[in-house]
């Protein structure tokens, strides 16, 4: 039997502060009706101050590493798909490894802004397969309230800070990841993009007035096209294993907008009761909401050993992914 990936074990974290819809109606011109109605969002978490996103990453890689019984000197590799991370250079996970002291693992970042998780799923998998990687701790984090213009009704109420971490090691039996797909149009790239601090538009006072360092969005478009390739990615993801919906136990979609979701539910005719959904207390905490909904439902007892999940994302890009896993 070839080596799979499996994952061993899960955590999660979100910041305590939260910010509630009707908070937002006190500064912006914007109503908890609107964004319950448009987006199923109620509340968001955000760092306080001083806290930073491999503070999340911290605690919620504890949490994994618990659950799967490991050290951090057992690590061998870190990456943290992120798009906030503490700094652009170093790496978030090579700041992790100190805080965590896993001295033995190598660490990097990739950045597939809300699509990451499964960016890294499938960059860990083939480490992981090809024997080059043994104890691997996989992250995804974001600190979205320090890139949002909070002037901007139609990016700020959407986006939350948090983190979610899985172990994953090798197996030679029938669970683990049976697959990743990956795809991505950057034709697409300003759909939603944060344009300033890059080597195209360095800092500089003329990109804080222009208010370049903020997540933009292209709402209504991207939610079009979200919609039409997340419902054929999962149909597509289940196809390629002849797995029937009804075979499968849960989806954990990406936390972007209900309605989202429950379009992808609808499409495979799956009932809301398989279908991970903490959007209400998260909002989109973008790389980071795959892995704390997997986290969440495991700690819930949700899913048991044998079960199908299948996990899909879509972001920034544009890119999309999924992973069909047999735990
Ligand atoms: O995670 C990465 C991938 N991202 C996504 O998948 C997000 C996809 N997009 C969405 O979730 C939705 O498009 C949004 C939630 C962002 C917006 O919902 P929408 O139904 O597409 O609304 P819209 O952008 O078409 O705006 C409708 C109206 C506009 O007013 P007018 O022009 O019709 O008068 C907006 O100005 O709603 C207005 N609006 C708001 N009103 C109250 C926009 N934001 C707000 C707000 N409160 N916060």
């Amino acid at each position: 039997m070839p080596l799979k990936s499996k994952i061993t074990g899960t955590g999660s974290y979100v910041p305590e502060k939260i910010i509630s819809n009707h908070d937002l109606e006190k500064k912006i011109n914007t109503s908890d009706a609107w964004i319950t109605e448009r987006t199923g969002i109620k509340e968001r978490r955000v760092v306080k101050a001083g806290q930073t996103n491999s503070d999340l990453c911290l605690e919620a890689s504890r949490m994994a590493l618990q659950a799967a019984g490991l050290r951090p000197k057992d690590l061998d590799m870190i990456i943290i798909a992120t798009m906030s991370g503490d700094m652009p250079m170093p790496s978030t996970a090579a700041i992790l490894q100190r805080k965590l002291g896993a001295r033995h693992a190598a660490s990097f970042d990739i950045n597939a802004a809300c699509s990451g998780f499964l960016y890294g799923l499938s960059v860990a998998d083939k480490f992981i397969r090809t024997g080059a990687s043994r104890k691997l701790l996989l992250v995804g984090a974001e600190v979205n309230s320090r890139f949002l213009d909070w002037k901007d009704r139609s990016t700020c109420v959407l986006f939350g800070d948090g983190a979610g971490a899985v172990v994953l090691e090798p197996t030679k039996g029938k669970s683990g990841v049976l697959s990743t797909q990956l795809h991505s149009d950057g034709n697409l790239w300003d759909y939603i993009c944060l344009p300033g601090g890059g080597s195209e538009n360095p800092p500089s006072a003329k990109t804080i007035k222009n208010r370049m360092h903020f997540i933009r969005m292209k709402g209504n478009e991207t939610f079009k096209i979200a919609v039409r390739t997340l419902e054929r990615l999962v149909i597509s993801t289940l196809e390629e294993h002849n797995v029937e919906t009804s075979e499968l136990a849960m989806l954990i979609p990406h936390q972007a907008n209900l309605r989202i979701i429950n379009a992808t539910a609808k499409r495979l005719k799956l009932p809301m009761s398989r279908v991970a959904v903490n959007v209400d207390k998260y909002g989109n905490t973008s790389s980071a909401s795959v892995p704390i909904a997997l986290d969440e439902v495991v700690r819930e007892g949700r899913i048991k050993k044998g079960d199908y999940v299948l996990l899909e994302a879509f972001g920034s890009g544009l890119t999309w992914g999924s992973a069909l896993i047999k735990w």
